[in-house]
Protein backbone atom coordinates (compact mmCIF):
# COMPACT_ATOMS: atom_id res chain seq x y z
CA UNK A 1 0.00 0.00 0.00
CA UNK A 2 2.86 2.68 0.33
CA UNK A 3 3.73 2.71 -2.87
CA UNK A 4 0.63 3.94 -3.59
CA UNK A 5 1.50 6.96 -1.32
CA UNK A 6 3.18 9.48 -3.41
CA UNK A 7 0.36 9.09 -6.14
CA UNK A 8 -2.63 9.20 -3.78
CA UNK A 9 -0.54 12.55 -3.09
CA UNK A 10 -0.58 13.58 -6.52
CA UNK A 11 -3.99 12.95 -6.89
CA UNK A 12 -5.13 15.20 -4.35
CA UNK A 13 -2.62 17.89 -5.12
CA UNK A 14 -4.31 17.89 -8.68
CA UNK A 15 -7.70 17.67 -7.25
CA UNK A 16 -7.09 20.46 -5.71
CA UNK A 17 -5.42 22.42 -7.91
CA UNK A 18 -8.05 21.81 -10.18
CA UNK A 19 -11.12 22.65 -7.93
CA UNK A 20 -9.15 26.14 -7.21
CA UNK A 21 -8.48 27.24 -10.84
CA UNK A 22 -12.50 26.42 -11.40
CA UNK A 23 -13.81 27.78 -8.31
CA UNK A 24 -16.22 30.57 -8.99
CA UNK A 25 -15.35 34.11 -8.30
CA UNK A 26 -18.23 34.84 -6.44
CA UNK A 27 -21.68 32.98 -5.50
CA UNK A 28 -23.13 31.93 -8.54
CA UNK A 29 -26.35 30.10 -9.14
CA UNK A 30 -26.22 29.66 -12.73
CA UNK A 31 -26.60 26.10 -14.06
CA UNK A 32 -23.44 24.39 -14.58
CA UNK A 33 -22.63 24.78 -18.64
CA UNK A 34 -22.27 20.88 -19.14
CA UNK A 35 -23.79 21.08 -22.95
CA UNK A 36 -21.59 18.74 -25.17
CA UNK A 37 -20.64 16.58 -22.21
CA UNK A 38 -23.32 13.70 -22.64
CA UNK A 39 -23.76 11.60 -25.32
CA UNK A 40 -27.20 11.65 -27.60
CA UNK A 41 -25.65 9.09 -30.07
CA UNK A 42 -29.05 7.04 -29.40
CA UNK A 43 -31.63 8.47 -31.94
CA UNK A 44 -35.11 8.49 -30.50
CA UNK A 45 -36.24 5.03 -31.48
CA UNK A 46 -32.69 3.30 -30.21
CA UNK A 47 -33.96 5.13 -26.52
CA UNK A 48 -37.28 3.55 -26.98
CA UNK A 49 -36.47 0.15 -28.08
CA UNK A 50 -33.21 -0.17 -26.26
CA UNK A 51 -33.57 1.59 -22.98
CA UNK A 52 -36.78 2.53 -21.93
CA UNK A 53 -39.66 -0.09 -23.66
CA UNK A 54 -37.43 -3.26 -22.37
CA UNK A 55 -38.06 -1.82 -18.28
CA UNK A 56 -41.24 -0.16 -19.04
CA UNK A 57 -42.33 -4.13 -20.25
CA UNK A 58 -40.57 -5.67 -17.15
CA UNK A 59 -43.04 -3.16 -15.46
CA UNK A 60 -46.24 -4.36 -17.07
CA UNK A 61 -45.40 -7.78 -16.69
CA UNK A 62 -44.62 -7.68 -13.06
CA UNK A 63 -48.09 -6.31 -11.82
CA UNK A 64 -51.88 -7.34 -11.91
CA UNK A 65 -53.33 -11.12 -12.64
CA UNK A 66 -53.15 -13.18 -15.96
CA UNK A 67 -55.82 -15.91 -16.79
CA UNK A 68 -54.16 -18.68 -17.92
CA UNK A 69 -55.15 -22.44 -17.84
CA UNK A 70 -53.91 -23.12 -14.33
CA UNK A 71 -56.51 -20.03 -13.25
CA UNK A 72 -55.65 -16.91 -11.86
CA UNK A 73 -51.96 -16.36 -11.79
CA UNK A 74 -50.65 -13.24 -9.50
CA UNK A 75 -47.84 -11.26 -11.60
CA UNK A 76 -46.59 -9.49 -8.90
CA UNK A 77 -43.00 -9.91 -7.70
CA UNK A 78 -43.04 -12.56 -4.84
CA UNK A 79 -39.72 -12.28 -3.07
CA UNK A 80 -37.27 -9.30 -1.87
CA UNK A 81 -35.01 -9.45 -4.99
CA UNK A 82 -37.57 -9.54 -7.80
CA UNK A 83 -38.89 -6.36 -6.19
CA UNK A 84 -35.20 -5.29 -6.11
CA UNK A 85 -35.48 -6.12 -9.51
CA UNK A 86 -38.66 -4.02 -11.06
CA UNK A 87 -37.37 -1.03 -8.75
CA UNK A 88 -34.01 -1.08 -10.98
CA UNK A 89 -36.32 -1.27 -13.86
CA UNK A 90 -38.33 1.48 -13.41
CA UNK A 91 -35.57 3.58 -12.00
CA UNK A 92 -34.18 2.90 -15.89
CA UNK A 93 -38.10 4.58 -16.33
CA UNK A 94 -36.93 7.66 -14.11
CA UNK A 95 -33.67 8.09 -15.72
CA UNK A 96 -35.16 7.86 -19.20
CA UNK A 97 -37.33 11.19 -18.59
CA UNK A 98 -34.21 12.83 -17.89
CA UNK A 99 -32.58 11.32 -21.28
CA UNK A 100 -35.79 12.46 -23.14
CA UNK A 101 -35.32 16.36 -22.04
CA UNK A 102 -32.02 16.41 -23.03
CA UNK A 103 -31.21 19.25 -25.77
CA UNK A 104 -30.87 17.53 -28.96
CA UNK A 105 -33.57 15.13 -28.09
CA UNK A 106 -36.08 17.46 -26.04
CA UNK A 107 -38.45 18.01 -29.75
CA UNK A 108 -40.12 21.48 -28.09
CA UNK A 109 -39.45 22.58 -24.41
CA UNK A 110 -43.29 22.57 -23.61
CA UNK A 111 -45.30 19.97 -23.90
CA UNK A 112 -42.49 17.72 -24.63
CA UNK A 113 -40.74 18.50 -21.03
CA UNK A 114 -43.98 17.72 -19.14
CA UNK A 115 -44.19 14.58 -20.36
CA UNK A 116 -40.74 13.69 -19.87
CA UNK A 117 -41.26 15.07 -16.56
CA UNK A 118 -43.84 12.75 -16.90
CA UNK A 119 -42.41 9.73 -17.18
CA UNK A 120 -39.79 10.14 -14.06
CA UNK A 121 -42.66 10.85 -11.95
CA UNK A 122 -44.55 7.61 -12.94
CA UNK A 123 -41.18 5.84 -12.93
CA UNK A 124 -40.67 7.36 -9.09
CA UNK A 125 -44.03 6.24 -8.07
CA UNK A 126 -43.14 2.69 -9.16
CA UNK A 127 -39.82 2.47 -7.56
CA UNK A 128 -41.66 3.76 -4.09
CA UNK A 129 -44.14 0.99 -4.48
CA UNK A 130 -41.35 -1.64 -5.71
CA UNK A 131 -39.56 -0.04 -2.18
CA UNK A 132 -42.96 -0.43 -0.14
CA UNK A 133 -43.91 -3.52 -1.72
CA UNK A 134 -47.16 -2.44 -2.29
CA UNK A 135 -49.23 -4.33 -5.08
CA UNK A 136 -51.85 -1.86 -5.65
CA UNK A 137 -49.75 1.54 -5.69
CA UNK A 138 -47.81 -0.37 -8.16
CA UNK A 139 -50.16 -1.12 -10.89
CA UNK A 140 -51.56 2.26 -10.38
CA UNK A 141 -47.90 3.18 -10.82
CA UNK A 142 -47.86 1.20 -14.40
CA UNK A 143 -50.75 2.57 -15.75
CA UNK A 144 -49.81 6.48 -14.88
CA UNK A 145 -46.76 4.81 -16.62
CA UNK A 146 -49.09 4.16 -19.59
CA UNK A 147 -50.88 6.47 -19.93
CA UNK A 148 -47.75 9.39 -20.34
CA UNK A 149 -45.98 7.07 -23.22
CA UNK A 150 -49.42 6.94 -25.01
CA UNK A 151 -50.37 10.61 -24.30
CA UNK A 152 -46.28 11.62 -26.07
CA UNK A 153 -47.29 9.32 -28.81
CA UNK A 154 -50.11 10.76 -29.71
CA UNK A 155 -48.81 14.53 -29.40
CA UNK A 156 -45.49 13.51 -31.28
CA UNK A 157 -46.13 10.69 -33.11
CA UNK A 158 -49.81 9.31 -33.69
CA UNK A 159 -48.23 6.55 -36.51
CA UNK A 160 -46.04 5.66 -33.99
CA UNK A 161 -49.21 4.93 -31.16
CA UNK A 162 -50.73 2.61 -33.76
CA UNK A 163 -47.87 0.22 -33.98
CA UNK A 164 -46.92 0.47 -30.04
CA UNK A 165 -50.73 -0.40 -29.35
CA UNK A 166 -50.65 -3.02 -31.60
CA UNK A 167 -47.67 -4.28 -29.89
CA UNK A 168 -49.84 -4.27 -26.88
CA UNK A 169 -52.30 -6.75 -27.62
CA UNK A 170 -50.11 -9.63 -28.55
C1 LIG B 1 -41.61 12.62 -24.39
C2 LIG B 1 -42.26 11.85 -25.41
C3 LIG B 1 -42.28 10.35 -25.34
C4 LIG B 1 -42.54 9.56 -24.25
C5 LIG B 1 -42.85 9.98 -22.83
C6 LIG B 1 -42.48 8.20 -24.72
N1 LIG B 1 -42.18 8.16 -26.05
FE1 LIG B 1 -41.92 6.49 -27.18
N2 LIG B 1 -41.63 7.65 -28.82
C7 LIG B 1 -41.59 9.01 -28.86
C8 LIG B 1 -41.31 9.46 -30.21
C9 LIG B 1 -41.17 10.89 -30.67
C10 LIG B 1 -41.17 8.30 -30.99
C11 LIG B 1 -40.84 8.24 -32.49
C12 LIG B 1 -39.35 7.95 -32.60
C13 LIG B 1 -38.86 7.88 -34.02
O1 LIG B 1 -39.04 6.85 -34.65
O2 LIG B 1 -38.30 8.87 -34.49
C14 LIG B 1 -41.40 7.19 -30.08
C15 LIG B 1 -41.34 5.86 -30.48
C16 LIG B 1 -41.51 4.79 -29.66
C17 LIG B 1 -41.44 3.41 -30.08
C18 LIG B 1 -41.20 2.93 -31.51
C19 LIG B 1 -39.72 2.97 -31.80
C20 LIG B 1 -39.40 2.53 -33.23
O3 LIG B 1 -39.10 1.38 -33.42
O4 LIG B 1 -39.50 3.39 -34.11
C21 LIG B 1 -41.64 2.62 -28.98
C22 LIG B 1 -41.68 1.12 -28.92
C23 LIG B 1 -41.85 3.52 -27.87
N3 LIG B 1 -41.77 4.82 -28.31
C24 LIG B 1 -42.09 3.10 -26.58
C25 LIG B 1 -42.36 3.96 -25.52
C26 LIG B 1 -42.75 3.53 -24.20
C27 LIG B 1 -42.91 2.09 -23.79
C28 LIG B 1 -42.93 4.64 -23.45
C29 LIG B 1 -43.34 4.76 -22.03
C30 LIG B 1 -42.80 3.86 -21.07
C31 LIG B 1 -42.65 5.78 -24.33
N4 LIG B 1 -42.31 5.33 -25.56
C32 LIG B 1 -42.70 7.11 -23.91
C33 LIG B 1 -41.79 9.85 -27.78
C34 LIG B 1 -42.07 9.46 -26.48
Amino acid sequence: MRILEPFRALVTATLFLGLASCAPQEESTAPLEVEGFYNTDLNMAELMTLVLEPAADILWSSGGWVMDAAGYEELYPTTDDGWAFVRAQAAIVVESGNSLALPGRAEDSDAWLIYSQGLSDAGVLAMEAATAQDKEAFFQAGAQLYSVCTACHQAYNPDILNRFDSNQAD
